[in-house]
């Protein structure tokens, strides 16, 4: 789907609405002026913006980076000292202690709740009691494995609030997938709830929290939030009820002081080889990222509501529907459900019902609503939305211009903002009144940002017109990853190696005549099925541990609705019958191993697979064959066996 015909339909420009300009906190000129400051006068820029947070102790240090891969170290606020519960809640009680911080909205649409700051206070200083009562102590990595309800973001909050190091892991991640973060990190406390439910479907978090716990092993307590009251295992002395252990502590915790530079959670996420790596963020150029580009890109007023529709498990879930709302202090949206339960309709309803005035969510499921009709939106009011968002994959010029017309009403910007797990906020976008939009573009850099175009040797794309390459950034910002936890050589090679000094995405771009920016979709094996971040390697690992499996190569191909699909080529062992039910359990294999997210669309079984004369498969033309480019399968003359293609086209699944 990433490719270049995908925005075949040559773009318009879409100027800024003019039913936006009451809202519009930035011209044109004061972003370039911005800009052009936070480049050139970095130091001056950023002592601005540190503002932004309260701080225990301001820093006087700006950044002391080093993007040399064999001396990489990366840290901005070095000594500067905060907390980023007391930045999410304390700072607002004065002022906004009794406006809504959450609005929870259940699977079930009979079921909702608002919690104010002061409120939230007292949660998460309660939770941060329990978790010392459980023995977690500053340092300590805490396991999160959460359904979309508001103790989920409590125990985020606790965790800051005494210095834990949160790791989040999706609800949707089987108990292997789970055991693996758990024991990469060496978690010893995990906090979850007996189920979880979407699309009024149980999910069994507990089940799936014991059977992690017993392949990892090393998990010392666990914390449960009783949710839907399911009966659920108990292990005596290990596992605590949070509605138990909520009575026994203080509604107050101090705040702990920590170093701009110490750990504030770890997400992981996969890469173009191995395992997941953990994404380590720290504390404060994390936060002042995620208030600052929230701040930037939606300008949420005191009173708005802002809907993220993003699982905390993944990255946007952090700091779009957690850390950047509640640090500049308006209400954010929590929705337990799905876009399609009861109805196709519930995000429309949930609109009108919260009154939300920015949504921000996935090109994925913009695809799949746009799918059920325009009517089921226009059914709903919809007139408290100002401004929309898009994130995690390329949005397709259809879909954005059914996002602009039938939920927007032609009244609101879309900001298609590009960024990535690793870059903890925005790095990409255009912003709602300074910029005229193209549908498809990414648009202009953030306060900051210097991206920047190199060819396959490293060598900078430059000039003027259009230009397209491999997306790399050339100056570290606050918000930036600082290490994969627990393998500094890992990061650096992911990351610094491959254009030496350059931070590389991973990603490809163009930038047009106009300067801006379109995001064309990765360029090495990682795929972005519905919105989520999946490693060829890890599909292609869990299919070689099954017993009948003797290979599998793993490549994306376009999918209507997901974006990309799992695509999966396999050799079974001498004797063993490609059969229906073979797909059958292959797919429920990479289902049980990683999680449903994975699960495979295709899986052609191949004799063999089409390798160079020194082993190695040749991706390139798998792809080709997935995406049904038969004619562009290139030069096959390096292969050690040609007739292997013939046969993988001659057998390629129809459809
Ligand atoms: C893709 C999600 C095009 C990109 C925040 C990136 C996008 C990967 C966009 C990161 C966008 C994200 N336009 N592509 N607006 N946003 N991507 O780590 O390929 O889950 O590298 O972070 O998603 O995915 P991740």
């Amino acid at each position: 789907m990433p490719d270049e015909s995908h925005f075949a339909t040559a773009p318009e420009l879409v100027p800024v609405p003019d039913d936006y300009a009451p809202y519009s906190r930035t011209s044109l000129k004061q972003y370039q002026e911005r800009y052009r400051r936070s480049i050139e006068e970095p130091d001056a820029f950023w002592t601005e913006e540190l503002r932004r947070l309260d701080w225990i102790k301001t820093p006087t240090e700006i950044s002391n980076v080093n993007w040399d891969p064999d001396n990489l170290s990366i840290e901005w606020f070095a000594d500067g000292v905060l907390n980023v519960s007391y930045n999410c809640i304390d700072r607002h009680l004065d002022q906004r202690g009794n406006d809504v911080a959450l609005i929870w909205e259940g699977d079930n649409p009979g079921l909702h709740s608002a919690i104010t700051y002061r409120q939230l206070h007292n949660h998460v200083c309660r939770m941060a009691n329990e978790l010392k009562k459980i023995g977690v102590t500053k340092g300590d990595r805490v396991t999160l494995y959460m359904p979309m309800i508001p103790e989920a973001l409590y125990a985020m909050l606790a965790c800051t609030r005494i210095g834990a190091v949160h790791s989040v892991v999706f609800g949707g991640f089987s108990p292997d997938s789970l055991a693996g973060r758990i024991k990469d990190c060496e978690s010893e406390f995990v906090i979850t709830a007996d189920q979880g439910v979407r699309g009024n479907k149980p999910i069994p978090l507990k089940e799936n929290v014991d059977r992690a716990i017993e392949i990892a092993g090393g998990v010392k307590a666990v914390l449960c939030v009783r949710h839907t009251g399911a009966d659920i295992g108990w292990v005596e002395g290990r596992d605590f009820w949070h509605h138990e252990l909520t009575l026994q502590v203080d509604a107050n915790c101090p705040p702990e002081p920590m170093n701009a530079e110490d750990p504030l959670f770890i997400l992981y996420t996969s890469g173009s080889t191995g395992k997941p790596k953990g994404v380590l963020h720290t504390t404060g150029g994390y936060l002042l990222w995620a208030a600052m580009t929230f701040d930037t890109v939606f300008e949420v007023e005191r009173g708005e509501v802002f809907w993220c529709t993003a699982d905390i498990g993944w990255v946007t879930g952090h700091t779009y529907l957690t850390y950047g709302p509640l640090a500049n202090g308006v209400t954010t949206l929590v929705f337990e459900g799905i876009p399609t339960y009861p109805k196709a309709d519930r995000f429309w309803e949930v609109c009108d019902k919260h009154k939300v005035n920015v949504l921000y969510t996935a090109p994925t499921a913009l695809r799949a609503l746009m799918r059920e009709g325009d009517a089921l939106v226009e059914a709903h009011d919809l007139s408290s939305l100002r401004l929309l968002g898009s994130v995690g994959e390329p949005i397709n010029p259809e879909a954005w211009a059914w996002y602009h017309r039938v939920v927007g009403k032609g009244k609101c910007p879309i900001v298609d903002t590009w960024w990535q797990t690793e870059t903890g906020g925005c790095m990409i976008t255009p912003l709602p009144g300074a910029h005229d939009l193209k549908p498809g573009a990414a648009s202009k850099p953030m306060y900051g940002i210097e991206p920047a175009l190199v060819d396959g040797e490293g060598h900078f794309i430059e000039g003027e017109g259009e230009l397209t390459g491999n997306l790399v950034i050339k100056r570290s910002w606050p918000g930036q990853m600082r290490t994969v936890y627990g393998d500094h050589k890992r990061f650096a090679e992911t990351y610094f190696s491959t254009y030496r000094g350059l931070y590389f995405t991973g990603d490809g771009a163009r930038r047009d005549a106009d300067h801006y920016w379109w995001i064309t979709g990765r360029v090495d094996d990682v795929l972005n099925v519905s919105g989520h971040r999946l490693g060829t390697a890890e599909i292609e690992s869990a299919l070689v541990e099954h017993v009948d499996v003797a290979e599998a190569a793993v490549v994306g191909y376009p999918h209507d609705i997901k974006g990309q699909g799992v695509y999966c080529y396999v050799t079974l062992n001498a004797g063993v019958e490609p059969t229906a039910e073979m797909e059958a359990e292959l797919k429920a294999h990479v289902r049980k191993e990683i999680g449903p997210v994975a699960t495979p669309d295709v899986i052609q079984f191949a004799p063999a697979l089409p390798k160079t004369r020194s082993g190695k498969i040749m991706r390139r033309i798998l792809r080709k064959i997935a995406e049904n480019q038969l004619d562009a399968l290139g030069d096959t003359s390096t292969l050690a066996e040609p007739g292997v293609v013939d046969d993988l086209v001659a057998n390629r699944p129809q459809g």
